[in-house]
C-alpha cells in the first residue's frame, strides 16, 4: 500500500459529493437581488490572500545547453526512445529562458501578485556537486529582477525533478544520502544568492510523485524499478535532503527566509461527511503520508507505516529523523484530485478506502478525477493532523483539450468549470479558518508535461510550440476576475 501513493494510481474509489457551487445572489431585505458589486461578498477570500501561478524549470526553460548548464536526468530520459508520449523533449520547450520578460508580462496581466518557479540544479552545479557554474544563477537574477519590477513576489522551488545526471551516474541519485547532502549544499548556495529577493523557498516538489514514478515504476526519470526496501530508502533520502536543505537555508539565507516542501499529499477525504468518517479521514491522512509529510512534521514514521513496510522499512538513525523534522514555516500542498474516499472502520487502522466506480468523472487526463471538495478537506485535515498554521496550495489546475476556435480563441469552459468549483471549496475552507494563505494555479502556460510531452495542456495561456506565440485562454480572464474580486464566485 505505502509504495503506491500516487494520485494517478489510485484506482476505483467511490463517493462523489456534489460540486461546490458559486454563491448565488443574496436577497436584500425587500426581496430584490443585491447589486452586482455585492454578489461575491460572501465568497471572498481573506484579505492578503496570495494569488499566483506556477511553472517549473525543465518544463518551460529550454536552453538546455546554454551558459554552462549540465545535463539532468530528465534530459536523458526524454531523449530515450519510447519514454515520452509524443516523442518530444524539452530542449526548447517554451523558450522561457529567452522569453521570460514576455512571460512575466503574462503573469502581470492576470493581476497575480505571486509566481512559483523552480531553479534548475544542473544550471547551478552542472556536476551536482563541486564547483558552481559562475553563470548558473544569472538567468534567475534576471527573472527575479523582472518579477520584482512588476510587483510580483517570487516563490522559488529548489527541486522540481531535474536532478543533475552526474549524481545519478555516480551515486544512483536519491538512492544515496550523498545526494541528500549535495542537495543541501546547492540549497545553501542558492539561498545565499537569492534570499535578498526571495522570501519563500520550497525545497522539494512532489516527493511522492518522483520517488514512486521515477524509482519505483520506471515511468519518470531516472526510469528505475527498485524493489520496496530500496524504494523506501530513496524516499527516506529525499526526506533527509529536504531536512538538510532546510538547515542549509537557515544557515546561509537571510534571517526570516521562509521554507517548506511542496507535496502531492495523498489526498484523503470522507466519502460522506459524518464525524466518524472525518475522523477516519484524519487517520488516513496521517498514515498514508507518513513517508514524507508525516516524518517531517512528527520526526518519526508511524507504527502503521513501519509495520506495513515490514522488512522493506527504510533504515534510519535518530539523528536523521531530527534533521528531517527541522522546523519549517509552511507546507505547500499540490492538490488536483481526490485519491482516497474513506469511511470509518472498526478494524485497524480505523479507515476503509472505497473503490472508485468506473463512471467517476475525470478531466482530460484520466488521473485527474473531479472532486472539488478535495481542496476543502485535504488542507483542513492536514492542518488538524499536524497542527499547521500556514498552508499554500502550491499547485492546482487541470489539463483540457483546448481546441482553437475559428476566431483564434480558446474557450476552455471545462477548465473554468473545474477551477470555479475547486475555488469555491477552497473559499469554504478559508472561511472556516483553515490556514490556507495562498494559491498557485498550475500552470501559467502550456508546457512540457513530462511523459505526455506537449500533448497535454494545463496553461492559462495557450502556447504554440512552433511559433512560441502565447494566447490567453478564456480561463485567463476567469482567473483575472477571481483575483480582482478576491472571490471564488467569479
Ligand atoms: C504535478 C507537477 O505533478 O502536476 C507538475 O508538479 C506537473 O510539474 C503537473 O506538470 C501535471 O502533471 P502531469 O503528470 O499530468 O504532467
Amino acid at each position: 500500500m505505502f509504495d503506491k501513493f500516487s494520485r494517478r494510481h489510485f484506482a476505483k474509489l467511490a463517493g462523489f459529493s456534489a460540486l461546490g457551487m458559486a454563491a448565488t445572489p443574496a436577497k436584500s431585505e425587500d426581496g430584490d437581488a443585491k447589486p452586482v458589486s455585492d454578489r461575491h461578498a460572501s465568497s471572498s477570500f481573506p484579505s492578503g490572500f496570495v494569488w499566483g501561478t506556477a511553472t517549473s524549470a525543465y518544463q518551460i526553460e529550454g536552453a538546455v545547453d546554454e551558459d554552462g548548464r549540465g545535463r539532468s536526468i530528465w534530459d536523458t530520459f526524454a531523449h530515450t526512445p519510447g519514454k515520452i508520449g509524443d516523442h518530444s523533449n524539452a530542449d526548447r520547450a517554451n523558450d522561457h529562458y529567452h522569453r521570460y520578460k514576455e512571460d512575466v508580462r503574462l503573469i502581470k496581466e492576470l493581476g497575480a501578485k505571486a509566481y512559483r518557479f523552480s531553479i534548475a540544479w544542473p544550471r547551478v552545479f552542472p556536476e551536482g556537486t563541486g564547483a558552481a557554474n559562475p553563470k548558473g544563477l544569472d538567468f534567475y537574477d534576471r527573472l527575479l529582477d523582472e518579477l520584482l519590477a512588476n510587483g510580483i513576489e517570487p516563490f522559488a522551488t529548489l527541486y522540481h525533478w531535474d536532478l543533475p545526471q552526474p549524481l545519478q551516474d555516480r551515486v544512483g541519485g536519491w538512492q544515496s544520502s550523498d545526494t541528500s547532502r549535495a542537495f543541501a549544499d546547492y540549497a545553501g548556495y542558492v539561498a545565499e544568492r537569492i534570499s535578498d529577493r526571495v522570501k519563500n523557498i520550497f525545497t522539494v516538489n512532489e516527493a511522492g510523485r518522483f520517488v514512486n514514478f521515477g524509482y519505483g515504476w520506471g515511468i519518470d526519470a531516472p526510469g528505475l524499478k527498485l524493489p520496496p526496501a530500496e524504494l523506501n530508502q530513496v524516499r527516506h533520502h529525499v526526506a533527509l535532503g529536504h531536512g538538510l536543505a532546510v538547515q542549509a537555508i537557515r544557515a546561509h539565507g537571510r534571517p526570516g527566509t521562509k521554507v517548506g516542501p511542496a507535496e502531492n499529499i495523498a489526498a484523503c477525504l470522507p466519502a460522506i461527511d459524518t464525524p466518524a468518517n472525518v475522523r477516519a479521514a484524519e487517520i488516513a491522512t496521517r498514515e498514508l503520508n507518513s513517508g514524507f509529510l508525516g516524518v517531517i512534521h512528527e520526526g518519526k514514521y508511524t507504527d502503521g507505516f513501519l509495520e506495513y513496510a515490514g522488512a522493506a522499512a527504510p533504515k534510519f538513525t535518530a539523528g536523521e529523523l531530527k534533521i528531517i523534522s527541522s522546523p519549517i514555516d509552511f507546507v505547500g500542498l499540490n492538490i488536483y484530485a481526490p485519491q482516497y474516499y474513506v469511511v470509518a472502520s472498526d478494524r485497524a487502522p480505523g479507515f476503509k478506502v472505497l473503490p472508485f466506480p468506473a463512471s467517476f468523472p475525470h478531466m482530460s487526463v484520466d488521473w485527474l478525477r473531479i472532486g472539488p471538495e478535495t481542496i476543502y478537506w485535504v488542507p483542513r485535515l492536514a492542518a488538524k493532523v499536524w497542527n499547521l498554521d500556514t498552508i499554500y496550495i502550491s499547485e492546482n489546475g487541470t489539463s483540457a483539450a483546448d481546441a482553437l476556435a475559428a476566431d483564434g480563441s480558446v474557450y476552455d469552459l471545462d477548465r473554468i468549470m473545474y477551477l470555479r468549483n475547486y475555488l469555491a471549496q477552497l473559499q469554504r475552507a478559508t472561511s472556516e479558518g483553515v490556514p490556507v494563505r495562498g494559491y498557485f494555479l498550475w500552470s501559467l502556460m502550456d508546457n512540457f508535461e513530462w511523459i505526455y510531452g506537449f500533448e497535454k495542456r494545463f496553461g492559462l495561456y495557450r502556447v504554440d510550440f512552433d511559433t512560441q506565440v502565447r494566447t490567453p485562454k478564456l480561463s485567463a480572464s476567469f482567473y483575472r476576475n477571481v483575483i480582482a474580486r478576491n472571490a471564488a464566485g467569479a
